[in-house]
């Protein structure tokens, strides 16, 4: 099954595996422009048979960035540099994603930082500034511009960056969000205003990752998600990519495929279809996920910072014939 297509709305991706978002903080300019290092890395995993690459955390404003390094859709400036990177990507036979994100009080840069409710992560990060009604607005639109410029850019997928404790993420976990008015009384209601403003400007296929764990006992469960999902189905999401952590800090026991159970219960309970992630670096686990109908995609991390070719490698192990890329046809 690894091999085989999968359709979401008017798009195929060639088989199940994709790269899962990863940043790269290689926006030397720190402008969040797309960089020489963005085209090489992504456009290396097209040519390695990835089906579908989702783009690393991409902020939707400067305030919203990991770090100064991140790249950036927040400005109409940065749709050339993400249409150059499209445009190599699917000249490689591949489908390209980009992952909407905003840090919220995991942001790094300097100023002022926001987040629902004034909770630093931890020590050593800042206080953010409890975010008024105005900058909730302010931010849905940010978001609902970076799905119009993605648009502009060519991507096939947007991916909502509603995990990790980013964000969204803070607005969805009551460890996080302790407001008293409506978004703090409905915690899913910041997260339903970004994709309904997504989807006034979005038409093609919409994921959401989230956090399905918070590993804290005050915190969200697996089965807290399931209602989420439900509603983000309801809404018209068509995929939910199943991680989790990293809200609070917390200790993770992580072993291979430890996250694979969340994205099977999601996928069961809420029938709604799902990404697996975490852990997943051989074709063989990766197969038992898809034939047991754990999830629908399989998203591969750091496996593919390891080996840009591991479709290749995948393939082998289950003894498939992957096509090569032309010119490598001698050696492949
Ligand atoms: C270098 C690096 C950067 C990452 N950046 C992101 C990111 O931008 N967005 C995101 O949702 N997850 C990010 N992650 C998490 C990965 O997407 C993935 O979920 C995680 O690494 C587990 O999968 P793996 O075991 O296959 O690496 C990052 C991970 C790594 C190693």
């Amino acid at each position: 099954m690894l091999f085989s297509p999968y359709t979401i709305r008017d798009v195929t991706l060639k088989n199940r595996i994709v790269m899962s978002p990863m940043c790269m903080y290689a926006c030397d300019r720190e402008d969040g422009t797309v960089h020489n290092w963005h085209l090489i890395h992504y456009a290396t995993r097209a040519v390695g048979q990835v089906g579908l690459i989702i783009v690393e955390a991409t902020a939707v404003t400067p305030q919203g960035r990991i770090s100064a390094r991140d790249l950036g859709i927040w400005s109409d400036d940065h749709i050339s540099g993400l249409h150059t990177l499209t445009t190599l990507v699917h000249e490689q036979g591949a489908k390209i994603g980009i992952q909407l994100a905003h840090a919220g009080r995991k942001a790094t840069v300097s100023g002022e930082i926001i987040a629902p409710s004034p909770i630093p992560f931890d020590d050593n990060m800042r206080t953010p500034k409890e975010m008024t009604k105005t900058e909730i607005e302010e931010t849905i639109h940010a978001f609902q511009q970076g799905a119009r410029r993605a648009k502009e850019a060519d991507f096939d997928v947007i991916e909502i960056h509603a995990a990790h404790g980013y964000l969204i993420n803070e607005f969805l976990s009551p460890l996080t969000n302790k407001r008293t008015d409506e978004y703090g009384e409905n915690r899913y209601r910041f997260l339903s205003e970004v994709i309904e403003a997504v989807k006034e400007v979005w038409d093609g296929p919409l994921f959401v990752r989230i956090s399905a764990h918070d590993y804290h006992p005050d915190g969200l469960t697996v089965n807290d998600y399931i209602d989420y999902a439900q509603r983000m189905k309801a809404q018209g999401v068509d995929l939910i990519d199943v991680s989790s952590g990293a809200v609070v800090p917390a200790k993770i026991d992580a072993y291979p495929g430890y996250q694979v159970p969340f994205a099977e219960t999601i996928r069961r309970e809420a029938n709604v279809p799902t990404g697996a992630v975490g852990l997943i670096t051989s074709g063989l686990q990766a197969e038992e996920i898809l034939r047991n109908g754990r999830a629908d995609l399989v998203f591969i991390g750091r496996e593919l910072l390891r080996n840009p070719y591991w479709p290749k490698t995948a393939a082998n192990e289950l003894g498939i014939q992957l096509e090569a890329p032309k010119p490598y046809v001698r050696g492949w």
